[in-house]
């Protein structure tokens, strides 16, 4: 009779220690399916968020200044709201201009207006944050690459040797959303 109670105890002990391993097994996993949301390119249905927004808000057109200095961006996985900041080649640039000033296949790939584009200059990877008003160029101050918005992020000056990699953009309830993924590879040129 004694013997019945203690080995249902043990069962017992054995089955919450089974228990508490699948947890200890499980959290690391996790932590780093999340890592790899985070470093993964721009998904087609992600959403926008500023690279210094930790209420991490969906971006609209009317968040992004009209033919201004680009807004810095991370997309973001929607349903988790997992920021894929885990790779700043992930970096991406947003543009407003007037739609009508638009290249053709440029206009095909924006939502409101706004162009996005890999924020990593395609010449030694610094980033592509400046911006020349009255011409309405992107600019990379490392080695002066200038860039045009308006024509796929042409070169049209200095040492990079290829156009900045679009990020199609759509617009789903309002919100900027990422419609495809980067038209071509992010980051420095090797070859
Ligand atoms: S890294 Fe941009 S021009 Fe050299």
């Amino acid at each position: 009779m004694a013997d019945a109670p203690q080995g249902v105890g043990r069962r017992t002990v054995l089955k919450g220690a089974v228990g508490i391993g699948a947890g200890l097994a499980l959290a690391p996993v996790v932590a780093i399916a999340q890592g790899d949301q985070a470093s993964a390119r721009p998904r087609e249905g992600d959403l926008l968020v500023t690279v210094d927004d930790s209420t991490l808000k969906p971006l609209t057109p009317d968040d992004i200044p009209l033919a201004s200095a680009p807004t810095m961006a991370w997309a973001m996985e929607p349903k988790e709201r997992i920021v894929r900041s885990g790779s700043r080649l992930n970096r991406v640039l947003l543009v407003r201009l007037d739609a009508d000033a638009l290249g053709a296949g440029t206009r095909a790939r924006a939502a409101g207006g706004v162009v996005a584009y890999s924020a990593t200059c395609t010449h030694e990877g610094c980033d592509v944050g400046g911006w020349m008003p009255v011409e309405q160029m992107l600019f990379c101050e490392c080695h002066q690459s200038t860039f045009d918005p308006r024509d796929a992020a042409s070169v049209v000056d200095g040492p990079a040797p290829r156009s900045l990699p679009a990020l199609p953009l759509t617009l789903v309830d309002g919100r900027l959303v990422v419609a495809r993924p980067f038209t071509a590879r992010v980051g420095v040129e090797t070859v």
